[in-house]
Formats: structure tokens, sequence, C-alpha cells
């Protein structure tokens, strides 16, 4: 089962509808039974529930394989920090007592900077928050500026050719479809870590390519990087449980600091760092891809190595 909090919404209903049409089960989660219809007549379940409502989500989110969460706007709130505040700790307790598995939160860029970008403060907080909840593998959907943002204003433009908005007009912004980011958000158990990361490279690229016919060196990184993943994911299917535990011994300091240090989309830089730090990571790796036998070749236990 995949809750989608928000599905009636952007990106939460694109989500959902992906899902659906993979044949997987889908329960949305909103506030109105009647906005939620249409997912219901596409065969999803319906949660009506307030994102505030934290024992009403831990009911919504049971027994979920995969929750997708999101804090709506809200620009009415008297206090909007206090507001984001309030639905990010609802929605962590309701993880936290559903036990669920995975999650997918719809952050923004700039969400790594703890002070200084106004909303985008509450995402940074919300991710440190859903990142504390022990057994949540979580994954932050660190999306630029939306496209949609634009549509309030179409009259305007059209009347005066202008925009108006306290973003320095200068400010180079990437721009993304929110089309993009719910389809991004609904492959994120079908592929690998790396896939959501690529699924929006790949929106990138073929922006470019449409506005400057230049997306050819986009597209073959990012095909590095897919191929990269893929092998990785080649060797993990090969795993046994002794493989796995194998694998978290070997998870040495240095390479524990590895995995905080860098960016997990730069996969290649992860990896090389990891083999640096736990040369004997690359037989496992090898062991998984030429065999599905068990490692190490010399000892269990790889720590401090
Ligand atoms: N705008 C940008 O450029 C930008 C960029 C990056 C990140 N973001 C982030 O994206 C998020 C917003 O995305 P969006 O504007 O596309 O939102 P949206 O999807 O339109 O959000 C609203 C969704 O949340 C539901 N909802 C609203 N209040 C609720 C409540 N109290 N309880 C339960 N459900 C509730 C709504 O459903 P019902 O009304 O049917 O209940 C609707 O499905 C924000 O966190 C924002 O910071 C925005």
């Amino acid at each position: 089962m995949y809750v989608i909090t928000g599905a009636t919404g952007n990106t939460g209903s694109v989500a959902a509808f992906h899902l659906l049409a993979e044949g997987k089960q889908v329960r949305g989660i909103g506030r109105s039974a009647e906005r939620l219809q249409r997912l219901a007549q596409m065969g999803g379940e319906v949660f009506v529930a307030d994102l505030t409502d934290s024992e009403a989500l831990t009911r919504g989110f049971r027994g979920a394989e995969a929750v997708y969460v999101m804090i709506p706007p809200d620009v009415a709130a008297p206090d909007l920090r206090e507001r984001q505040r309030v639905i990010t700790e609802s929605i962590a307790t309701a993880l936290e007592r559903a036990q669920v598995p995975y999650a997918v939160s719809l952050s923004s860029i700039g969400a790594d900077k703890a002070e200084g970008t106004g909303p985008v403060v509450g995402l940074h907080r919300m991710e440190e928050r859903l990142n504390r909840i022990r057994g949540l593998n979580v994954i932050h959907l660190r999306c630029a500026y939306f496209m949609e943002n634009l549509l309030v204003q179409t009259e305007l433009i059209h009347e005066t050719g202008m925009l108006v908005g306290a973003l320095d007009p200068e400010l180079r912004l990437p721009m993304i479809a929110t089309r993009d980011i719910g389809d991004a958000a609904a492959q994120v158990k079908v592929s690998t870590v790396g896939g959501i990361v690529t699924g929006l490279r790949g929106a990138q690229a073929v922006a470019k390519a449409i506005l400057h016919s230049d997306g050819a060196g986009e597209l073959r990184s990012l095909r590095r990087e897919l191929n990269l993943h893929l092998l990785v994911r080649r060797s993990l299917h090969q795993f046994k449980q002794e493989d796995y535990s194998c694998l978290l011994d070997l998870l040495n300091p240095g390479a524990h600091e590895s995995l905080a240090r860098f960016h997990r989309d730069d996969a290649l830089r992860v990896l090389w760092r990891l083999c640096q730090n736990q040369p004997r990571l690359i037989w496992l790796g090898l062991r998984g891809l030429l065999t599905n036998g068990g490692f190490p070749p010399d000892g269990r236990n790889g720590n401090g190595a």
C-alpha cells in the first residue's frame, strides 16, 4: 500500500495516478472526500484527514510500504513557521507510530540551508525531523521553483508584459513543472535512489535541448550515472542475508563519514570514497556481480580496516 498526502494537489495527484496506473494499491489523503472522488474512481482508497491530526494520520499511514509527505502551502496562516512545525510534527509522529519503512518528502531547493530562505526554512526543519526517525528510509525531493507559480500572473503578463514578485529579476532560477515532481515521487520505489534525481535531471536536459538545442552533455552524464546505479543494483540483487550483514560490518567510521559528507546524487564520488575507506567493499560488490557466494574472503569483521 502506498499512501499519498496532498493527493488532490499538484504533485500528490500525479504520484497517486502514476502508482495506480502501475497497478499498485494507493490510499490518498486529503480533507475532502468529494475532492478525492477522482482518485476513488481510478481505484484508489480515500482517506479523509487533516494533516494536523496525527492520530488520524497514524491510521492513514498504517500498513503503508511508503508514504509521500508534504506540507501544504497556507498563505492565510498567521504564523507560517509555526504552522509548518505543527504539520511536520504531526506527520513525523504518525510515521513513527505506524512504523512506515519508506517516505518521500516534497522539499525544495534551498532546504539544505538552516536560515535565510523564508518558508523553505520550514522544509529544512521537516527534513531534519524526518531524518531522525529510526527505521525510516526517507528521500527528500528538493525541487526547483514551480512553473505553475506563474499561472496566477498570466493575465498580468498578458496585459503588461511584466512579472511581479519578490525575486531579483536577474536571478537565474531553475524551474520545474509539478507534474515532473509527482512523476519522480512515484518512481522512488521502482528505481534506485538515483532514479529520482535522474528523473528530475532528465527533465532539465530535455528543457535545455528544447531551449538551446544543447542537452547532449547532460544526457551523457545522466546515462553514465544510471549505468553506475544499475551496476550497484545488479550486485545488490545477488546479495544473500549474510552479504547484507557483511556490508553493514564493513561500514567503518570512514565509510560512514563519506556517506554523511557526500551527496548521494554524485554516485561515482560516493563509491570512490567508500572504497578508499574500505577497499573490501570492492570485493563485496564484485562478488555480488560475478557470483552470489558469501563474503569476505579473509574474515567477517571489517570494522576499522
Ligand atoms: N511553489 C514553489 O515554487 C515551490 C517550490 C519548491 C517547493 N515547494 C513546496 O511545495 C509544497 C506545496 O506544493 P503545492 O503548492 O503544489 O501544493 P498542493 O499540492 O496544491 O497542496 C495542497 C494539497 O494538500 C492538501 N491539504 C491542504 N491543507 C491540508 C490539511 N490541512 N490537511 C490535509 N491535507 C491538506 C490539499 O488537499 P485538499 O485541499 O483536498 O485537502 C492538496 O491536496 C510546499 O511545501 C512548498 O514549500 C513549492
